[in-house]
This record gives C-alpha cells, structure tokens and sequence, in this order.
C-alpha cells in the first residue's frame, strides 16, 4: 500500500449538532446510532499510514456523524482526539508514541477533559498492552470495531474506564458506510474493496494487525463508484491491502475476479478514470492485464510491489514467486499494454541479506526500471514469522548504506524516465492549483506522473492535453493544448491514451 505523509485527517465542513436531549441515555440506544452524551462535542482525527486508513477514517467520521458527533479540523476546539494508526514499521509506532506525549500534556492542561482514542493497526497489535503502557488512552478500537466506537466512548465518558474492542470480523467491510471524504478535491477518491490479507509474508504485520481477506460486495462498490459520479469525481482508486485477490461470491455462487470487478468499474463512466492499489505479483493475471488493454479508462499503471531482487530472499519472504517469474510477469505486462508505467514497493537488510544478494535488487531494478518506488529499511515486527524464526542480521549502518543505494539508483531511473517524457503529449487530470503558484495546476497522466503547467482557463476535474517541456526528477512541467475528454483521447490513441510523440 502506498505509503503517505502523516495526515491530518478533519472535516471538511462542521456538522450540524443533534441535540443531546437527555445525559442519562441508556447504552441501547447508543447502539441504534443516537449517542445522548455526544451532544454538541467535537471530534479531531489525525490518521498515520496507507490510504486504507485514510478512508477508514473517513469511515470512522462517517460513523461518528451518525451519532450526533461534530468533526473538527482545530485540535484546540476537540473534545475527543482519535489518532487512526499505523504498525507496518518501529519508527511507524515510535512517531505515534511521541504524539501520544504530547496529547498526555494537552489532557494535564485541560485537567483530564480530553478523551483520546487508539484506533486501527497500533491499536490491534497492542491491545490491553496500550493501556497500560500509556495509561492516557480512553479507546482501543481495532480495524474492524470502528461501528462500536460511539459506544466505546459513551462506555468511557461514563465510567470513567478505558474502553476496548479489538475483534476482528472476516465479516465486516463497511459495505454499506459511504465514508467521510476528508480533504477530497472533489477529483478523485478512493473506495475500499477489501480488506485483510491473507498472504503471511515473514516479515509483515498486516495480517495480525487486518485480520483475513474479506471482499466487498460487488454492488455497494458499483452504488459507491456511480455515486462518485455523478457528485463529478473523475477518477476512483479502488483501494485493498492485497487488492487483486479480490474475489466475491454471491448466494447464487457466482463468482467476480478482480479483473471483472474493474472491468465493471471502468463501465461506470467512460469519462472516470480506474486506478487500484495495492496488488500482488501472484494475483496479476493476464485476465487483469487484458483489462489494462482493452479499457482505455484503466489507467496504463500498476503498483506492483517486489519487495526484493534475490530468489532466495523472496523465499524467505514467502513472496511466492522468484525473480524470474516477477521479470516475466513485468515483460508480459509491458508487451500486452504498451507505454505501461510500474512502481513498487522495496525493502533492504531482510534477515540474511548478502552483498550479492542486495545487488540483485538493484540488478532487478536495471531490468524493470520503474518509475517510481517506496524504499524501506527492514524492521522487525514482533509476531512476524521473521521476527520468530529469522535473525535480524543485518547491521544498522549496511542497512542504511543498501537502502541509499536503492534510493539513488530509483531517483536516477525515475530522473531519465521523466526526460524521455519531454516532447510527448498526455491526458492529464487537474486535481487542483500546484503547490507552488495558484497561477499553475497540478493533475496526473494516466501513467501516474505529476505534471504542473498554466492555469490558463483549465479547471480542477478538466482533461487537458499538455506537452511536456521540462522536468525535475518527480514532476514534468508542460503546456496545455486544449481541453478534452477521456473518450475523446481514447479515440485517438486506442492502446493507452498516452506517449503520443508530439
Ligand atoms: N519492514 C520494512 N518494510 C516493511 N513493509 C512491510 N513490512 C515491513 C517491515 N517489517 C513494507 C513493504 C510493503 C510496504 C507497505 O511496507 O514493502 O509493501
Ligand atoms: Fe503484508 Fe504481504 Fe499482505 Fe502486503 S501481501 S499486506 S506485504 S502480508
């Protein structure tokens, strides 16, 4: 899953108050979805992590509304702080414990009238442990409990106790919950698919901290995907830990793959464009691919996460595929959809790792050249397979030197892949003004690649052709042509939309 910079995650308007009609509610009514003690407080969340959590956020939001609940962007005016959190790494957890100190002084400040919350991976992973650990938390409320948690806080206002609920549900996938799109620009969202993951890699803590794959129903996701629609978002990121093993099966046993599922999606409107994140090698079918090809509104681009270069390593990983396999796939990949774009995902100082085994990664790196990648240091977490059975071998300082050479290589190959781009032409989705200039825009091509070029008359949500005519090493900087549509620059360039020489 693609990692994201802490984000403050805040509504985006205040919600209207339900009024609290009487302070001795009973906790069934709670339950049904009316919270008597929520009365006019506001809640301020912040959430750490992968886009999944993003939206679970949303979801959270989503279910505090309901029960009378406010959202705040203004941490000042929060009469309850929910941090969403994130497990994936030690320095993940370490940020989160540092921000759980300073909320400790805010609550001093305010003589203990301030409620915090745990919520998500951190939250499941560490369970009873956080309360005592920290013995600042009034919430512990796993990735799947988040229907519980108006009545987790009523429970902890009232008894003054920490409240905990940290099941986890092969059921539960909030179907039915149309999330809180936080911070959205109205362009595009993200919709949550599935969730859990069932592949067990050593050294990975999602499994424990997800619980296992639970897909969503296929028709919540097309309700969810038309009703985006036709609020004018242009583009949907259908989001899982493991996406591409989706697979839903209704009371009459048929059965969607997820090469059908974004077939149906892309179907929806032929002018939104279809992105997924993140998959696995092993579920990138050519059923899938044919999709990319076939469906000029599936973005030419995949996420598709290595991890490592060796076989060995990827054994030990218990990645399921050796390198050769993942070489193929990508040249598969790339001969069935031209000018095809791929990122991914990789870790350096796995337990065991050699010189030679390090420089197939970057050796593996030559040979796919991606455009873009996540790097991570190897971090041991407790309850993993790797944590149990390997050593975490590798010293901190040959860590750190594999990873800068990783790094350096991917900022040289994503440099010389954004100067090839000079002179092309591309279908670009405005997603709003550049960071820089409220003169420039910012959008992305089909390919995933940021470019900024004039304001001119183009507007968030339009299809612009824009020439690229320069670059840095993570954005092409261009010139608009005109405006279009998806339909239209799919007609003239049927494969991909894009790389069209100039
Ligand atoms: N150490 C370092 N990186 C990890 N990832 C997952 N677990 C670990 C770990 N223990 C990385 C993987 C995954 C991404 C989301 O985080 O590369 O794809
Ligand atoms: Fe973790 Fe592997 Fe599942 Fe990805 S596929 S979430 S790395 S266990």
């Amino acid at each position: 899953m693609e990692p994201i910079e802490d984000l403050d995650v805040l509504s985006e308007e205040r919600v209207r108050q339900r009024e609290a009609d009487d302070a001795d509610e009973d906790l069934d009514r709670v339950k049904h979805g009316y919270d008597a003690t929520a009365g006019d407080k506001q809640v301020y969340i912040e959430t750490y992590g992968c886009q999944m959590n993003v939206n679970d956020s949303g979801i959270v939001a989503s279910v505090l509304k309901e029960s009378g609940y406010g959202l705040t962007r203004d941490e000042a005016e929060a009469d309850v702080v929910l941090l969403n959190t994130c497990a994936i790494r030690e320095n993940a957890e370490q940020k989160i414990r540092t921000r759980l100190g300073m909320l400790r002084a805010e609550k001093e400040r305010r003589d203990g009238e301030l409620m915090l919350g745990v919520l998500g991976c951190m939250a499941e992973r560490l369970r009873e442990k956080l309360l005592e650990q920290e013995d600042l938390v009034d919430v512990v409320v796993g990735p799947d409990a988040y229907r519980d948690l108006p009545q987790l806080l009523y429970e902890a206002d009232a008894t003054g106790q920490a409240a905990v609920n940290v099941e986890l549900s092969k059921q539960e996938t909030y179907a039915d919950i149309d999330p809180v799109r936080y911070d959205s620009n109205g362009v595009s969202a993200y919709v949550s698919i599935m969730r859990g993951c069932d592949n067990m890699c050593t050294f990975c803590v999602v499994p424990f901290t997800r619980g296992r794959e639970e897909s969503r129903l296929v028709t919540t996701i097309l309700s969810e995907v038309s009703q985006l629609v036709e609020e004018g978002y242009r583009e949907v990121t259908l989001l899982g830990q493991n996406v591409n093993s989706y697979h839903y099966t209704d009371e009459n046993g048929s059965s969607v793959s997820f090469a059908e599922l974004v077939d149906r999606v892309s179907r929806v409107s032929p002018e939104l464009r279809v992105r997924y994140s993140t998959s696995h090698p092993k579920d990138c079918t050519d059923e899938l691919l044919q999709v990319h090809r076939e469906r000029p509104n599936v973005c030419n681009y995949i996420h598709l996460p290595v991890q490592h270069g060796n076989t060995e390593v990827l054994d030990r990983m218990r990645r399921t595929y050796t390198r050769e396999e993942y070489l193929a796939l990508t040249e598969r990949a790339k001969e069935l959809c031209p000018g095809l774009s791929l990122s991914t995902d990789l870790i350096a100082g796995f337990c065991g790792e050699t010189e030679a085994q390090h420089r197939d990664t970057l050796s593996l790196m030559e040979a796919v050249r991606y455009d873009h990648a996540y790097m991570f240091k190897y971090s041991e977490r407790p309850q993993t397979y790797a944590a149990r059975k390997y050593e975490d071998d590798v010293p901190e300082d040959v860590k750190q030197r594999r990873l800068e050479e990783i790094i350096e290589l991917q900022n040289q190959h994503s440099k010389e892949s954004n100067e090839e781009e000079i002179g092309r032409v591309h279908t670009v989705l405005v997603e709003g003004p550049s960071k820089k200039s409220d003169e420039q825009l910012f959008g992305r091509t089909d390919t995933n690649k940021g470019v900024v070029f004039d304001r001119e008359d183009y507007e968030q949500g339009d299809y612009v052709r824009v020439r690229v005519e320069d670059c840095t090493s993570s954005t092409l900087l261009g010139t608009a042509i005109g405006r279009t549509t998806l339909t239209e620059a799919a007609r003239t360039d049927p494969i991909t939309t894009e790389a069209v020489a100039a």
